[in-house]
């Protein structure tokens, strides 16, 4: 990873790579196949990057205790991209072939139950305490429950921001607000402390998954790694989509094409032409900017400046990245 952010945890962050392997191998080769490639397909490392850099500001930092969490936390999210690698029939991601394209569904769902079963058997012996275990099954019940309430949501062109805003929580900013939060418990972080940094991963996430919904309207299959325009055509109604339905003059077009379920190539990018002519991008744009900039404000001020820092640039970094 090239960008500086997570630079203080550069060397924490090549020691996590390695346990992910570890943690991915089976006696069963195809398992441990499965595994590494999905370890090798990369990604940004936010999760254990937000968890470490939480645990190093507490008193109680030691990179030992602390890995086994950050691993856990990278594999029940590659756990959950490769289910919904599957709900959703994608063939790319992260540029790399996804597991259901380069062996099928069925073995993508068991490998994906498998990864899962490891991210939790690397911390059943590590006596973290039940309540990063609840913490931990109730982001799993919120990913589980965001990904049903967006699978109900689906082609029916919703106007409620609401909604939307509860689905990219359960989706998300839980997972980046419980990423820090239990890095901070596990390095022994002051109580109220820990609750803030919380707080800041929760809107640091609120506005990662706005970008991510930004970046499947603005970017081309190269630049993403996966096709764009895929939310409209998987009847994902977005922020920007949202906003497009209630302020332009094809509203009632759009409307048309977001509820076909057998929408064409060509109406997706109808779709994508009709919401790039609104607002609806810079709405959606200042809404992640007004959550970056509040995340920056919580940054509770006893953190050591090395890692204030890197939190500041990771907020920056999903202010402007582009893929
Ligand atoms: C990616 O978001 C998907 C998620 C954040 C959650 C997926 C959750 C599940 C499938 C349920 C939980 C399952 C387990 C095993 C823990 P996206 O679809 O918006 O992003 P994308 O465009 O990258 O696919
Ligand atoms: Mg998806």
């Amino acid at each position: 990873m090239s960008n500086p952010m997570f630079d203080v945890v550069r060397a924490d962050l090549e020691a996590l790579e390695e346990g992910l392997l570890d943690a991915v191998g089976s006696p069963y080769g195809l398992v441990t196949e499965i595994g590494t490639h999905l370890v090798h397909a990369g990604g940004k490392r936010i999760r254990p990057g937000l968890c470490i850099l939480a645990a190093r500001s507490g008193k109680n930092f030691s990179l030992e205790r602390i890995l086994p969490l950050a691993e856990t936390l990278e594999l029940i999210h590659t756990a959950s991209l490769v289910h919904d690698d599957v709900i959703d029939g994608a063939g790319t991601r992260r540029g790399a072939e996804t597991a259901n394209a380069r062996w099928g569904s069925q073995i993508a769902i068991l490998s994906g139950d498998y990864i899962f079963a490891r991210a939790f058997a690397l911390i059943a012996t590590e006596g973290y305490g039940g309540y990063i275990l609840k913490r931990l099954s109730e982001l799993v019940c919120n990913l589980s429950i965001g990904e049903i309430i967006q699978n109900e949501m689906i082609y029916k062109a919703s106007r409620d921001l609401d909604a939307y805003y509860e689905r990219i929580q359960k989706k998300t900013a839980d997972f980046l607000e419980i990423c820090c939060e239990l890095g901070a418990v596990v390095g022994g972080l002051d109580p109220a402390d820990a609750k803030a940094l919380a707080r800041y991963g929760h809107a640091i996430g609120m506005a990662f998954q706005i970008t991510d919904d930004i970046l499947d309207i603005l970017q081309t299959e190269e630049q993403i790694g996966k096709p764009a325009g895929n939310d409209i055509r998987q009847g994902i109604v977005t922020l920007p989509v949202i906003r497009a339905l209630s302020v332009s003059s094809d509203a009632k077009e759009l409307e048309t094409i977001v509820t076909n379920r057998k929408m064409t190539d060509e109406d997706v990018r109808r779709a994508l032409a009709i919401v790039r002519e609104t607002d609806g991008v810079d709405f959606a744009m200042k809404r992640a900017d007004d959550y970056l900039a509040h995340a920056k404000e919580i940054l509770p001020a006893s953190l050591p400046k090395e890692v204030r820092e890197a939190y500041e640039m990771v907020a920056d970094f999903i202010g402007d990245r582009d893929f």
